[in-house]
C-alpha cells in the first residue's frame, strides 16, 4: 500500500558494525531519522553536541548503560529513557549489559555514529582507509620510538605502553575532514583549529579502550619542552621522557617523509636540524637517534 515502508527482521537502509556492535538505520524522512543498535557490554558511545536545534532520544528495549556526566553518574535499563539536546560538550555513554537501544533523531547523525563506534583497532583501518600516510606514519613512529626506548633503557613496562601510545598518537585525525588530510589545500583558520584539536580527540579515543597513560602519552606528540606545541603548551618536565621519545620520532618521520607540500630530508639532515632546535626537543632523544642512525638501525623504519 502506498505510503507504508515495511523492514523485516534484521534489515535496515543502512548498516554498519564494528566489532560485533551493529547500528541500522531504520528510517530516514527530512533527514530525521531511526536507529537501532546494538551494542556488546564494555563499549563506549560518545553522545556529542551535534547541529543547533538537534534532539536525540534513546529508548532501552534491553540491557543496562551508564551515562557519565560532568555532575555525576547515572545508570539506566530496560524501559529507561533519556534524551539529549543542547549539550556544550560530548559525554560518553558505556554499556553495562548488552544493549539494544533505540534512537529517534530530528537531524541525520547516522554517519555521525558510524564515525565514532567501533574498537580502537578498527579505528586504526578506517584510518588507513581514510588516510593511508597518517596509518603508515603511525607504523614508523611506533617503530622508531621503540628503538629510541631500548636505546635509552626505558622499562619494558613503559615501552609497552608507549609502543601502543605511539602507534595510535594520531588516530584522532580520523576525524579531520578528507580536505585537510590531503593537505594540498590552503587551510582557513578554522581548519587550523581542527588540526590543533587532533591530539584531544586521539585521547579521547585512547582513553575509551585503554589506559589513561596511553592516551595521555599520545595526547601530548605536538607538545614542545619551550612550551610552543599544543593542544596545552606543556613546558619542560611536564612533559615525561616517554612522551618525548614519541614527540621526536613524529617529528623526525614528518621531516623523513614526503608530503605533498614538502619534498623529505635524509636522516642526517632531519637529526641536524632537530640538534639546532633542542629547545624543542630533548637532547638525550636526538643523541639517541643519532647513534641509532649512525649504526644503520632506522632503516628498518621505512617501508
Ligand atoms: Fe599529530
Ligand atoms: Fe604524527
Amino acid at each position: 500500500m502506498n505510503g507504508v515502508n515495511i523492514l523485516t527482521r534484521g534489515i535496515g537502509l543502512a548498516e554498519c558494525s564494528h566489532n560485533g556492535n551493529r547500528i541500522r538505520l531504520l528510517s530516514s524522512e527530512k533527514n530525521a531519522e531511526v536507529i537501532h543498535m546494538d551494542i556488546l557490554p564494555d563499549s563506549i558511545i560518545w553522545m556529542s553536541p551535534g547541529d543547533k536545534g538537534s534532539t536525540e532520544y534513546y529508548y532501552i528495549l534491553e540491557g543496562k548503560l551508564l551515562l557519565i556526566l560532568d555532575d555525576g553518574e547515572q545508570t539506566l535499563s530496560k524501559g529507561d529513557s533519556f534524551s539529549v539536546s543542547g549539550i556544550d560538550s560530548e559525554f560518553p555513554v558505556k554499556c553495562l549489559e548488552r544493549l539494544s537501544l533505540l534512537c529517534f533523531s530530528n537531524k541525520p547523525i547516522y554517519d555521525d555514529m558510524y564515525h565514532h563506534m567501533g574498537s580502537l583497532k578498527e579505528l586504526v583501518e578506517q584510518t588507513e582507509r581514510k588516510n593511508k600516510y597518517t596509518y603508515d606514519h603511525g607504523k614508523r613512529v611506533m617503530q622508531y620510538s621503540l628503538l629510541l626506548a631500548e636505546e635509552l633503557n626505558i622499562d619494558p613496562a613503559t615501552i609497552n605502553v608507549m609502543v601502543m601510545a605511539a602507534a595510535l598518537h594520531d588516530v584522532g585525525k580520523c576525524f579531520l575532514p578528507d580536505h585537510i588530510l590531503a593537505e594540498d589545500n590552503e587551510l582557513t583558520a578554522y581548519d587550523r583549529m581542527q588540526i590543533i584539536k587532533h591530539p584531544l580527540n586521539s585521547y579521547r579515543l585512547i582513553a575509551g579502550k585503554f589506559d589513561e597513560r596511553t592516551a595521555s602519552m599520545a595526547q601530548m606528540h605536538h607538545e614542545r619542552i619551550d612550551g610552543s606545541g599544543y593542544p596545552f603548551g606543556l613546558k619542560g618536565n611536564e612533559i615525561p621522557l616517554e612522551a618525548r621519545i614519541i614527540i621526536v620520532a613524529d617529528v623526525f618521520d614528518a621531516m623523513t617523509t614526503d608530503r605533498p607540500y614538502k619534498a623529505k630530508k635524509s636522516f642526517d639532515a632531519a637529526i641536524e636540524e632537530l640538534e639546532s632546535l633542542q629547545h624543542q626537543y630533548d637532547s638525550r632523544v636526538i643523541a639517541a637517534l643519532k647513534r641509532l642512525c649512525q649504526e644503520g638501525k632506522l632503516e628498518g623504519g621505512k617501508e
